[in-house]
């Protein structure tokens, strides 16, 4: 429910990607908002009014001169209310007048005359997208203070392939979340390190944990919608890549420390989620172990992994460390023995260890004024909170 209580203008222009809108306001509902359509009388000849209405559940206006609203006035009343028009998909056309201030229909009109912000989610055929005239148009818009969403590349409808992709309704929905939230990491570089690993025995066997890395990815999705840059770093997980985060995949410890170490440069923030393997087994055998007989069983050396977050937190010039204690008892002793051990500002404990996989979770903070506990909530609610913390934990830079 990330758009709880807000109210949405949901804007149509004459384009094939407007099947997808219908998509566009059921994530919208889903997510909380009311959503009021406005459509574009092309867009009527793509989808129509009444399967708009039926899944916003409201009228749906197309003409400036509907005399559905008391005092007439569509242009004023429809944006009055709503925190954002969104419009997707958003023609090549309606990108020129809007970019021109013409107002010669309803939606471009209840544009001009908003006080609210405007994304647009372009769709058009990729050489439209590329008209300098359409490239002059979306720097405009930009300077103007309208957001653009995407477009994205691929297959067209037209048959071609390239960019002018209307974005799909879930990164539609998604870009429009992060556009709410606080922008409290602008300008900061952050380095996430997520999932478990996984410690080879043989070519096809080996040592891993049950984490999910679903903590560490809704931290990367929630410092993203902050407006930090973020690099994360993977362990084996099929969870998709957060939009906007740049990610490695790595498998083992010393591969995911080998990856941390070399894009540290220039980091503001490290925190490290990943479930590390505390040992690795000593010898990787080139082929797979068999069984002698049937009493055999093989017995493993192990040596320790490299612990990537001390080694990070303890260089000259570190960024902020953010470590993570998933504790089975006595959280409160051991998580602030932990974040001195590893000498962090800021250490993470989650209570109990059956977070692991899980959708929600409850966590503690350690710092050096002691531990505030965060109510249980899903993952990203409980991720933005510690986006927020971390925020207010750097230091502050002179204006
Ligand atoms: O020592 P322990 O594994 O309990 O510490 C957990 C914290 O240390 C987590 O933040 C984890 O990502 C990090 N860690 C690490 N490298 C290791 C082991 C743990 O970065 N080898």
């Amino acid at each position: 429910m990330d758009l709880r209580g807000k109210h949405i203008v949901l804007g149509l222009s004459g384009g094939i990607a407007c099947y997808k809108s219908a998509e566009v306001v059921r994530l919208l509902t889903k997510a909380g908002a009311t959503v009021q359509v406005a459509m574009t009388e092309a867009a009527t000849h793509f989808i129509t009014p009444v399967t708009m209405q039926a899944l916003s559940g409201r009228p749906v206006y197309v003409s400036q001169w509907d005399a559905r609203v008391d005092n007439n006035m569509a242009h004023i009343d429809l944006s009055r209310e709503a925190d954002a028009i969104l419009i997707a998909p958003a023609s090549t056309d309606l990108m020129a007048r809007l970019a021109h201030g013409l107002c010669d229909d309803l939606l471009t009109t209840l544009c001009i005359a908003r006080d609210c912000p405007l994304l647009l989610a372009p769709a058009m055929n990729r050489q439209m997208w590329a008209a300098p005239a359409t490239q002059r148009n979306a720097a405009q818009l930009r300077a103007d203070g309208v957001t653009i969403l995407g477009p994205g590349s691929g297959d067209q409808a037209c048959g071609e392939i390239g960019d002018g992709r209307m974005l799909e309704p879930v990164e539609i929905v998604e870009d429009l979340i992060a556009f709410f939230q606080p922008k409290t990491l602008v300008g900061k570089r952050m380095l996430i390190t997520a999932g478990p690993t996984f410690e080879a025995i043989d070519p096809v066997r080996g040592i891993t944990n049950l984490s999910s890395g679903k903590m560490g990815f809704s931290i990367a999705r929630a410092a993203r919608e902050a407006g930090a840059e973020v690099l994360l770093v993977a362990g084996p997980t099929a969870l998709p890549t957060p939009r906007g985060v740049a990610r490695t995949d790595v498998r083992s410890a010393q591969q995911m420390h080998d990856a941390v170490l070399a894009q540290l440069r220039d980091i503001d923030v490290f925190v490290a989620v990943a479930a590390v393997a505390d040992w690795r087994p000593a010898s990787v055998s080139d082929q797979k172990l068999k069984k002698a007989n049937d009493t055999d069983t093989p017995t493993l050396q192990f040596v320790q992994n490299p612990d990537i977050l001390a080694t990070v937190a303890a260089r000259a010039n570190a960024p902020f460390c953010v470590g993570f204690a998933a504790e089975s008892e006595n959280l409160a002793q051991y998580g602030e023995e932990k974040r001195r051990r590893k000498g962090v500002p800021l250490l993470v404990g989650n209570i109990g260890h059956h977070t692991f996989g899980m959708d929600d979770n409850e966590i503690v903070l350690f710092d050096a004024n002691g531990m505030t506990r965060l109510p249980r909530a899903d993952k990203l609610a409980l991720a933005r909170q510690l986006v927020s913390a971390i925020a207010d934990r750097l230091p502050r830079q002179l204006p």
